[in-house]
């Protein structure tokens, strides 16, 4: 089952209105902003965070399903892109996020001359964990307080990351250790 990437257009009215609705209208519980305001959306599309040379935003739509998410390329003039992948709130829990995720990545190592792709996650976002983990992501990086909580102590945030090779012959590259004498 291939779940299609559809690049969102916002010079349209209807992917401004859907990408609104989208963000306005689902939960988002491990995201810094939470659920944005319809204001706050018509300025984030303005500052040019959905589409621009450094970020690109598709749809995600399943063959049977239609639209079940939206995802967002960032630091794309950077060697490492960056994920943020979000599925609409019934579609979730179903196991969906795997083939969206191995979607995404699939376009960055075909489409942009990128040889790691990256994403970052609150350490207690277990679903994108495990759905990183399932699609072959390693984790390589744990901030303790690394990711803002309004109004409370911060959380610790978690780096997993693809590399080109790795995506290209489905092995693992093992990290490279320097030991430091004592
Ligand atoms: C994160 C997200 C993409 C994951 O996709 P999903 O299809 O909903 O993922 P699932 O619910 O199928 O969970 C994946 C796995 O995690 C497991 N899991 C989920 N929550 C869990 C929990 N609290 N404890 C233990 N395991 C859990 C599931 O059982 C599943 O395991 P399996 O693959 O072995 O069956 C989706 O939930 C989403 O869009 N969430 C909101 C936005 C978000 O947080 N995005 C991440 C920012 S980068």
């Amino acid at each position: 089952m291939e779940v299609d990437l559809e690049r969102l257009d916002l010079t349209t009215s209807a992917d401004r209105r859907g990408l609104v609705a989208f963000m306005t209208g689902n939960p988002f519980p491990f995201h810094v902003g939470g659920t944005p305001s319809v204001r706050e959306m018509e300025s984030r599309m303005e500052s040019g965070i959905y589409d621009d040379a450094d970020h690109r935003s598709f749809w995600l739509v399943h063959p049977e399903l239609g639209r079940i998410g939206f995802t967002r390329l960032e630091d794309l003039s950077d060697p490492t892109p960056m994920l943020d992948l979000r599925l609409e709130e019934r579609f979730r829990g179903r196991g969906l996020g795997a083939p969206c995720l191995g979607a995404v990545t699939r376009h960055v190592f075909e489409e942009i001359r990128a040889d790691r792709f990256e994403g970052q996650t609150r350490h207690d976002n277990i679903a994108m964990r495990r759905t990183f983990e399932k699609c072959g992501w390693v984790k390589e990086a744990h901030y303790r307080q690394g990711w803002p909580v309004p109004g409370g102590e911060a959380a610790d945030s978690v780096a997993y990351a693809m590399l080109r090779r790795d995506w290209e012959t489905g092995e693992m590259t093992p990290f490279q250790g320097v030991e430091i004498r004592r």
